[in-house]
């Protein structure tokens, strides 16, 4: 096809405006089409590849068989542009604004706290209207299910779903949803003494009620466009591919004859992802939308034929209807797909996912596959040759994507027969995240008896996720077929299925003994549900098996429990309450503005990196000719353009801006492709060639690095007390070694930049999403041999940072800046979700070793811990990261005899860098791993002997800093109150006595979390602030705002001293030219560094005022800050602030490295699945002391999503690397963090009442970090559900689990009969399909 051939016009609504669209490209998305045609930036680009809901909108379209308008959530990443014709799409920014009115989705979400960096918020407000478009009074199952599928990084979910929940028919009569202790949905009656007592977060009277009536209509336009179908075939061109959506089955049936190669787009699910992933390209794609019989459903007395169009979302609703119509033992099927469906993807997803693209796209995880073919289902295929039906068996899944239609064929329809009386169909599946996440392994299995007996007369079972395709389980039916259903028939079918599926040990995907596992465990829940069926029907009469339940799912009520302010407190002072985050509005509109928002300017370029593909090379040659050559690319960016300095120097390492000599990782930066569009830009940096030589050994796990001492100087040691003397003299000597494994940090923004050359003196602007503008000022300014004097770096905002947007960051800077110098036009980067994985960097990962002497009393005397963290290739901040280790080393513990050493270990892997915690999250989580094995070698419960040990009294840590542990205690002895620890334990006994399969843990975790940054000279800040003739303040300061409050909690802090309120105060951005030589803002030091900054800036403008005041005391503030202007009274001033002079002399092994300590207890309660691995958290409180809270609201958000993330990083997000070095996980479909089925079902926090903090501004504390360290309660709540599988089983005492404990980890762990029946691979004897790095 011609890319000159002109295509129709395409019609579609946006917001209520028509857009007619004449050169439709059928590559566009319509996210891109959103952002970059109409400028609609509200909707957010997270993934491209439908995996995490920042990108959702809502599409809405009439139906003229029904006359009908259904409206549903869409990813707009994944949906063709092309697709939309004759449909309405509503952005966030058609919903509401804060210039017209703020609809009550927008409202609730922001006023309940439900935004932090707010990069998800317009998605999740989508996915929120979308469901209240079509159930204006929702569920809260409805709500879960549809924020699914939207990730948040900040938030852990709560305050989200908490302001959704206001809109539930339940709520709106419910005596409270937070901060009200009690509460009727417990079944708990609450007093009107005790809603007087407790402040709230949020005052839901406040909110505008939600009128349906208000919402934009369907335009009338659409309506006759649909009545009055166009016969002609719609064609729409675009540079490099073509769209073809016939008008009739004739018409479309020929074009398949006559173009086979091209795919049928249907919900675009599975061709968008290949295109954009996979980089395949289709000159043709035929839209079938417009093919009525695509859509038709019909039924038979033997079943229902279903339309191969459908999406899954309609079979969903239709599966539903059928099985509220017909008896149970009709629907047998039709209920094994709904279970199945509820779990396949997200809303979106399954809003536009069919079921004939299910079928062909033959995933070897299809969830579909397997119950339809168990199901004894059948299609319709049609092509030129005629109709013909072909059974959904063995014989239709024939590879890897592949099925036994041929190219030209069209899946008409489906056919979904009825169960029969004595016919069981069952779904099961398990999968690395409860929702929205592939299967590991998936099954759909059938049964059916001979009538009245419990003999099988016929049987079929199938799996995805053991082959490369669907596949039957034929020789296990065999083994079944015609015997009773009994343990013994059971018994041999094990066998025969450990036979039938022998996964190689290096097989695809790895986890082979999981997944082998998994096939023996899902046939025994299903023989187990079959079995209680049978004994219900009273076809068996003997005693059977407990009955499997499902894990709970529901949402309880939570609490948030803080300190009101003093009585005495004028109303006016914001100090210390709820104040909601200065942008919630602007996030839940659309309307706050993230890098890659601001709008192009003319002659703009976009860069894309070109990276290594080898982990350990000598560059040979670097072909950037046919790069060249390609349609908009300008330039090739290598590291002969860079006119300064090319390389950047950390601990005497250095770090090549782009790498012109040797590679030492696959992903590390070699040139970068300019082009005047994104696509052009990529297309150009795939044509670059690079020959590699290969360099021999490189090194990627830390065994390799440990016997290579391939180590960055220096290493640490810190030693106190002696330790070989009381080892000798302790009771009991353990010695153990953990890893924990690394963690991205999938800020929901990825990296973006945009560099703007002002056009004289080699001026720049820098337009930045980081955490430290002055790095990268000067990185930019060295890169580029200039003074730091001509380059600008402004940061309006992140959308999330968590430490990855500090040294990365100013490398992605430096090489955008060399675009825009050598072209001298503004250049813009944004990676990639999968580039910014690859190249980025995250968490460290580690291997601990550890001895441990200890005395029968539970006493811990001496303790030897050794940490090596897997650096990558650059130093970056690993050495610091590495003195992290030692100095939190003991945690809440007093060990009078004490050793570390910690090493950052070199290795041919992607550089580490700084993540919220600085490696206090992994040398924790040691700690709290050995003294567990201290309890399980003395029999006594773990929080026994984390009291017997805890720092009491006056104290000291190992490198004689002196503390008081008081508050520690007190979060201690609260967090054991207010969660009912004691009784809880109990009750888990009790449940773990009565459930063979299923097991509870609990643990409660303490934290002690240094504040500040041990190197002295980062322990300042600066603000500057101007008051304005009309009275209005402008506050700069150095801090940068990532989402955790601290524009929020500054202006809180200039409203307090200069006596006004907050809205006369305006932050509009962090500006090197403003404040120079800033901070980073990490180390959680953020608001205490220049929160005093802005303290004393406004006390010298309130001081310079007095005169003023006194002539006038009553003012108002308007009135004195004319007269001051006319006193010629500088209305200006900076504020400075000196911090502490920190240190850690590590040669003495003494220093003050912190200023004061965050404390903080967390108590977690699990259930596990043992058959599987599947978990949830049933349980969490929180008690922390953050001294008196600035912000409530703001600062149980961080702690909230801290300990989300934590949760996360010890249970769920798993790093994959191939044995070559390359990451697989470069995605949300491949790393999963938390979404909303992860969040606690009751999730309460308690900020620890009177507490003071001398050493930060108005008696705060620190609090960006400290909780995530908590999410390890989980972790231990897990390992103790284990530790009593393993008791049923027999094995006691300390075993090894290493972190994330995932689902796998956990299930191999409880050593199960079935996981016993695997026989595991000596390791060396193959090449594992991932490495354990
Ligand atoms: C984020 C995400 C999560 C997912 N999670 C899951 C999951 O948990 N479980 C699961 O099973 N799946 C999952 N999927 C896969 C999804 O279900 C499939 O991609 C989807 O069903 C394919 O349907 P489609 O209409 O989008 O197909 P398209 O992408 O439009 O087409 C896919 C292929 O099918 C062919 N095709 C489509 N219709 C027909 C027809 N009528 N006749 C012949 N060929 C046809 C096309 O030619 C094309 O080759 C997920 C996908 C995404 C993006
Ligand atoms: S950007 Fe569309 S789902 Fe992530
Ligand atoms: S607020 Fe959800 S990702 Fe930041």
């Amino acid at each position: 096809m011609s890319a000159e051939r002109r295509g129709d016009t395409l019609c579609v609504f946006i917001n209520g405006k028509k857009v007619e669209v004449e050169d439709a490209d059928p590559e566009t998305m319509l996210l891109s089409f959103l952002r970059q045609k109409l400028r609609l930036t509200g909707t957010k680009s997270g993934c491209g590849g439908g995996g995490c809901g920042a990108c959702t909108v809502m599409v809405s379209r009439y139906q003229p068989a029904t006359k009908t308008i259904t409206h549903y959530a869409v990813n707009a990443c994944l949906l063709p542009l092309c697709q939309l014709h004759g449909a309405a799409v509503t952005t966030v920014e058609g919903i509401g604004s804060s210039t017209t009115r703020v609809h009550p989705v927008q409202e609730r979400i922001a006023k309940a706290h439900g935004s932090q960096c707010g990069f998800c918020t317009p998605g999740m407000v989508m996915a929120t209207y979308a469901l209240l478009r079509n159930k204006p009074k929702p569920t809260m199952d409805d709500i879960t299910l549809a924020l699914a599928g939207n990730l948040c990084r900040c938030t852990g979910y709560r305050p989200i779903v908490d302001g959704c929940r206001t809109f539930c028919q339940q709520e709106a009569n419910c005596c409270q949803v937070n901060g009200g202790g009690n509460c009727c949905l417990n079944g708990e009656k609450i007093t009107n003494e005790d809603s007087k007592k407790n402040p709230e977060l949020f005052n839901k009277d406040e909110f505008l009620p939600l009128d349906p009536t208000q919402e934009l209509i369907f335009p009338p336009e659409l309506i006759l466009m649909a009545e009055t179908p166009n016969a002609q075939t719609l064609a729409f061109y675009g540079e490099r591919m073509s769209w073809l959506s016939p008008a009739s089955l004739d018409e479309l049936i020929q074009l398949k004859t006559k173009h086979p190669k091209a795919p049928l787009v249907m919900g675009n699910t599975n061709i968008g992802p290949d295109i954009k992933f996979k980089g395949v390209v289709h000159p043709l794609v035929i839209s079938p939308s417009r093919i009525k019989e695509l859509y038709e459903v019909s039924r038979t007395s033997q079943g229902v034929w279903v339309g191969a169009g459908c999406t899954l979302a309609e079979l969903h609703s239709l599966l539903e209807k059928l099985v509220s119509e017909f008896p149970s033992e009709k629907t047998e099927l039709f209920g094994a797909l709904i279970q199945q469906l509820g779990n396949l993807g997200s809303q979106q997803i399954r809003n536009v996912a069919t079921l004939g693209g299910n079928i062909a796209s033959a995933y070897p995880n299809s969830d579909l596959n397997p119950v339809l073919a168990a199901g004894s289902c059948k299609v319709i295929v049609i092509s030129t040759v005629g109709r013909r039906e072909l059974p959904l068996n063995q014989d239709f899944f024939v590879g890897f994507g592949k099925t036994v239609l041929k190219p030209e064929d069209v899946v008409l329809s489906v056919f979904l027969p009825f169960s029969r009386k004595g016919e069981f169909v069952r779904a099961l599946r398990q999968a690395p995240r409860k929702e929205v996440s592939f299967a590991t392994v998936t099954t759909g299995m059938r049964v059916f008896f001979c009538e009245g007996s419990a003999a099988v007369q016929e049987v079929s079972i199938y799996f995805g996720g053991v082959a490369a395709t669907t596949v039957s389980a034929a020789e296990t039916c065999k083994a079944i077929a015609g015997r009773l259903w009994s343990e013994e028939t059971l018994g041999r079918a094990y066998e025969v299925l450990l036979e039938e599926f022998v996964l190689p040990p290096s097989a695809p995907g790895g986890k082979v003994e999981f997944r082998r596992s998994l096939t023996l465990s899902l046939l025994f829940k299903f023989y187990l549900e079959v079995l209680h069926k049978l004994k219900e029907m009273n076809v068996i009469k003997e005693e059977i098996p407990e009955k499997l339940l499902a894990l709970p799912k529901d949402i309880q009520p939570t609490l948030q429990e803080f300190q009101a302010v003093s009585k005495e407190q004028s109303d006016q002072d914001p100090v210390g309450r709820p104040m909601m985050h200065r942008s919630a509005i602007s996030h839940a509109t659309g309307e706050a503005v993230y890098c890659d928002d601001i709008p192009r300017t003319e002659g703009e370029l976009f860069l894309v990196l070109v990276t290594s593909t080898r982990a350990h090379a000598r560059i040979t040659g670097l072909d950037v000719s046919e790069a060249l050559k390609l349609p908009g690319v300008v330039d090739v960016i290598t590291a002969k353009d860079i006119p300064g300095k090319k390389v950047r120097l950390m601990f005497g390492y250095q770090e090549e801006v782009l790498s012109d000599g040797e590679v030492s990782c696959i992903g590390q930066m070699v040139c970068a492709v300019v082009a005047d569009s994104k696509p052009h830009a990529k297309r150009g940096a795939a044509a670059v060639k690079i020959t590699y030589e290969d360099l021999p050994d490189p090194i990627f796990t830390l065994e390799d690095a440990i016997e290579k001492t391939s180590l960055y100087e220096p290493t640490r040691f810190l030693e106190m007390g002696d330790v070989d003397k009381a080892f000798e003299e302790a009771d009991r000597v353990h010695e153990a070694e953990v890893r924990m494994g690394g963690q991205e940090h999938f800020y929901m923004e990825p990296q973006s930049m945009l560099v703007v050359p002002v056009g004289e003196e080699r001026e720049l602007n820098v337009y930045v999403s980081t955490q430290w503008p002055a790095l990268t000022q000067e990185a930019v300014a060295e890169t580029l041999g200039i003074p730091s004097n001509r380059v600008t770096c402004h940061v309006k905002r992140m959308g999330g940072a968590f430490g990855g947007k500090v040294i990365k960051t100013s490398i992605l800077a430096s090489i955008t800046s060399v675009a825009a110098w050598k072209t001298n036009r503004a250049v813009r980067c944004v990676l990639e979700r999968g580039e910014d994985m690859l190249i980025t960097g995250g968490r460290h990962p580690l291997l601990a070793k550890y001895k441990v002497g200890f005395m029968n009393d539970g006493r811990i005397v001496a303790a030897d811990l050794s940490y090596y963290a897997n650096a990558g290739c650059k130093v970056d901040e690993s050495v610091l990261i590495a003195e992290k280790f030692l100095l939190h080393m003991e945690n809440a513990y007093s060990i009078p005899n004490l050793r570390g050493y910690a090493a950052a270990c070199r290795t041919n892997l992607p550089s580490n860098t700084a993540f919220r915690g600085f490696g206090v999250p992994q040398c924790l989580f040691v700690i709290e791993n050995m003294v567990n094995d201290v309890a399980v070698l003395l029999g006594r419960p773990a929080d026994q002997i984390r009291e017997t040990n805890m720092y009491r009294g006056p104290s000291s840590t190992p490198y004689k800093l002196e503390f008081s542990p008081d508050n520690l205690l007190r979060c201690w002895e609260e967090c054991k109150l207010k969660s009912d620890y004691s009784a809880r334990c109990k009750a888990v006994d009790q449940f773990n006595q009565q459930n063979h399969w299923k097991k509870r843990g609990i643990s409660i975790i303490p934290i002690k979390y240094g504040i500040g940054f041990a190197e002295s000279f980062l322990n300042q800040a600066a603000a500057l602030v101007h008051i304005y003739k009309d009275g209005s303040v402008l506050v700069t300061h150095g801090g940068t705002e990532m989402g955790q409050g601290i524009h929020t909690k500054m202006q809180q802090v200039a409203s307090r001293e200069l006596h006004i309120p907050t809205t006369k105060i305006y932050i509009s951005e962090t500006s090197t030219s403003t404040v120079p030589n800033t901070c980073p803002s990490a180390a959680s030091f953020g608001t205490d560094a220049n929160g005093m900054a802005v303290k004393n800036a406004c006390e010298i403008l309130y001081q310079r005022l007095e005169p003023i005041r006194k002539k006038n005391p009553k003012g108002p503030w308007e009135n004195w800050i004319r007269d001051a202007y006319f006193e010629k009274i500088s209305l200006s001033a900076t504020g400075f602030w000196r911090g502490p002079d920190l240190y850690m002399d590590w040669d003495k092994m003494e220093g003050h490295p912190y200023a004061y300590f965050t404390f903080g207890v967390c108590c977690s309660e699990v259930e596990l699945d043992c058959l599987v691995g599947d978990y949830r958290t049933l349980r969490t409180d929180i008690v922390f002391d953050i001294g008196r809270s600035l912000n409530p609201s703001v600062e149980i958000g961080q702690i909230e999503g801290a300990f989300m993330q934590g949760l996360g990083l010890y249970t769920l997000e798993e790093l994959k690397y191939s044995p070559s070095g390359l990451l697989y996980t470069r995605g949300p479909s491949q790393y999963k963090i938390p979404a909303v089925c992860d969040m606690p079902l009751q999730f309460n926090v308690y900020l620890l009442p009177d507490t003071y903090n001398p050493h930060a501004i108005y008696s705060s504390k620190g609090i960006g970090e400290p909780a995530l360290f908590l999410g390890s309660s989980c972790f231990f709540a897990i390992k103790d559900a284990v530790a009593a599988a393993r008791s049923d089983s027999g094995l006691v005492g300390p075993f090894t689990l290493d972190s994330p404990a995932t689902p796998e980890r956990a299930c191999l762990a409880c050593a199960t009969p079935f996981t016993q029946k695997i026989p595991t691979s000596e390791p060396g004897s193959f090449r594992p399909w991932a490495l354990n790095i």
